[in-house]
């Protein structure tokens, strides 16, 4: 068994947002169709933002499994400027479900650039550890210790 790793990657999408308005953005809704069908079977786990334009991704799981979803990904014509921010060997998982999560837009996420003084979501500037901050902010909130008024499973699992 190959070792645990946790890879944190920003990039910037390629298509026209919808508006924001009706839910889920429907290249992004198609996006964690396919993860999740795929992660499961690679045993991948992780965390997928999407705000202002750019995507937020934590992909844990195998070395080699990563690996070969994030090639996968890499070569998707739906993004670019992909990043690297951080990879890691993980002593444990932070997002446990083989799938992949999806967190919208929302005040804890502004919260936390406000507090660094960033004005808009710019994850391709992020440092490491400011990446790593928002891997585990995101981890807070699955596990209900966040507190950020405006998060709801509810809304989340509607999806
Ligand atoms: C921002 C972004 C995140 C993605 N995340 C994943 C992922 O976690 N797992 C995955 O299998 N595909 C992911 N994809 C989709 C892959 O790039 C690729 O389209 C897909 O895996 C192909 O799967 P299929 O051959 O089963 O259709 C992502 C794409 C984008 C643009």
């Amino acid at each position: 068994m190959s070792e645990l790793i946790r890879l944190i990657y920003a990039s910037r999408a390629e298509f026209e947002p919808a508006d924001p308005i009706q839910g889920v953005e429907p290249n992004v809704g198609r996006i964690l169709m396919q993860s999740r069908r795929n992660n499961k079977r690679g045993g991948i786990g992780g965390v997928l933002y999407f705000g202002d334009r750019h995507f937020f991704q934590v992909l844990e799981g195998e070395r080699d499994a990563v690996n070969e979803t994030y090639r996968r990904i890499s070569g998707d014509p739906r993004h670019r400027q992909l990043t690297i921010l951080s990879v890691k060997k993980a002593g444990q998982r932070l997002f446990e479900d083989w799938s992949m999560k999806y967190v919208p837009a929302e005040q804890s996420v502004r919260e936390f650039l406000a507090a660094r003084d960033y004005l808009r979501f710019v994850p391709l500037q992020f440092s490491e550890s400011e990446a790593e901050d928002l891997a585990r902010l995101f981890h807070r909130q699955q596990t209900g210790q966040g507190n950020d008024r405006g998060f709801s499973w509810r809304r989340l699992l509607k999806f």
